[in-house]
């Protein structure tokens, strides 16, 4: 098994860093309608299953590097300097040394969140994807996008899939070095696609996805089915979003996240991400969706919901979730 350390210096070869004064970088969050959930290596996050995820437009983060003045790196994160002790702050650090040069240069690290939930949906994501593209800029690399990926994605699964906006499937890969492990950006646009999300909570989860997606691989006898549910769901959502069929994706996506969480209550002891107000909304877009709204949800490793909608149900969607924030995927 290689270390991340030597996952990266395999990906930098031979590339000489070209070292720059400044870089900003955007990437999009992304919310997964075929989820990845368990890992082939629990050091590289490479993940058992392909993934497929839509990003959610201008909502994501910004990330910007330059030469600190001081001696050490320093993170600043929504305008405000870290303790460089802090789990954030230390996960960005730890992150940003895989790809130093020069264990001497200090740099600081601005990284600002946009989307407007206060748990920050997915923002490991669009952060890790944001910190990659920054780092590979400032320290002049030049790396193709599919490097991008494949480096996100030791800071987190779903990060590898935020380095593109629009649909994007991340592969499994087979390579025991996680080489073939990368993102791909699919060519399809849905202009009148939306994702809602609705907040249940703000707290932060009590257990990580890291922790969650060990805990139901080892003990969850229901997720030795997962893998035939996502292969079958990644066809099936691939199909409806070639056809732009919004059933098929809907339905697909909203029983994709379902199978996610039952393999997570079959874990033992159980993994319940959920919260009263999780089951009340479910059972709202449920009966919603009787009465004819054309309506799906999704939902990650927490207690908040992601609604599935388009266009022409967007009136009818605010007027039911008068809270709801609403994400344009393809601008
Ligand atoms: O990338 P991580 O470690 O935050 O895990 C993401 C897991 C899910 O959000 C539940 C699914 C996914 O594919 O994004």
């Amino acid at each position: 098994m290689l270390t991340k350390r030597d996952f990266v210096k395999k990906i930098l070869k031979e590339r000489k860093p070209v070292i720059s004064g400044y870089a900003e970088k955007f990437a999009p969050s992304n919310i997964a309608l075929c989820k990845y959930w368990g890992k082939r290596d629990t050091i590289l996050n490479l993940p058992v299953t392909d993934s497929l995820s839509v990003s959610l437009g201008k909502w994501g983060t910004t990330t910007s590097i330059r030469i600190s003045g001081e001696k050490e790196d320093r993170v600043i994160f929504n305008g405000r300097v870290l303790d460089k002790n802090s789990e954030f702050a230390s996960k960005v650090l730890s992150f940003s040394n895989l790809l130093k040069p020069d264990p001497g240069i200090s740099i600081e690290i601005r990284t600002e969140n946009n989307i407007p939930t206060a748990a920050g949906s997915a923002s490991s994501a669009s952060g890790f994807a944001a910190l990659t593209k920054a780092l590979d800029a400032f320290f002049g690399y030049d790396l193709e996008e599919k490097e991008l990926s494949l480096i996100a994605g030791l800071g987190s699964g779903s990060a590898s899939r935020s380095i593109y906006s629009g649909f994007v499937r991340r592969n499994r890969g087979s390579a025991e070095d996680g080489t073939d492990s990368f993102s791909v950006k699919l060519p399809y646009i849905w202009k009148e696609l939306r994702v809602g999300l609705v907040d249940i909570t703000e707290d932060k989860k009590s257990v990580s996805s890291r922790e969650g997606m060990e805990h139901t691989v080892k003990t969850s006898l229901l997720y030795r089915s997962w893998p035939d549910q996502a292969e079958r769901d990644l066809s099936l959502i691939l199909e409806g979003i070639k056809k732009k069929d919004f059933e098929t994706l809907g339905r697909r996506a909203e029983n994709n996240s379902m199978a996610m969480h039952a393999c997570m209550l079959a874990s033992d002891p159980p993994l319940l991400y959920w919260e009263p107000e999780t089951v009340k909304t479910i059972k709202k877009v449920f009966s919603l969706r009787k009465e004819g709204m054309p309506l799906y949800l999704t939902m990650d490793a927490g207690a908040n919901v992601k609604l599935l909608f388009e266009k022409e149900t967007e009136e009818d969607v605010k007027e039911n979730f008068p809270e709801i924030k609403i994400a344009v995927p393809f601008i």
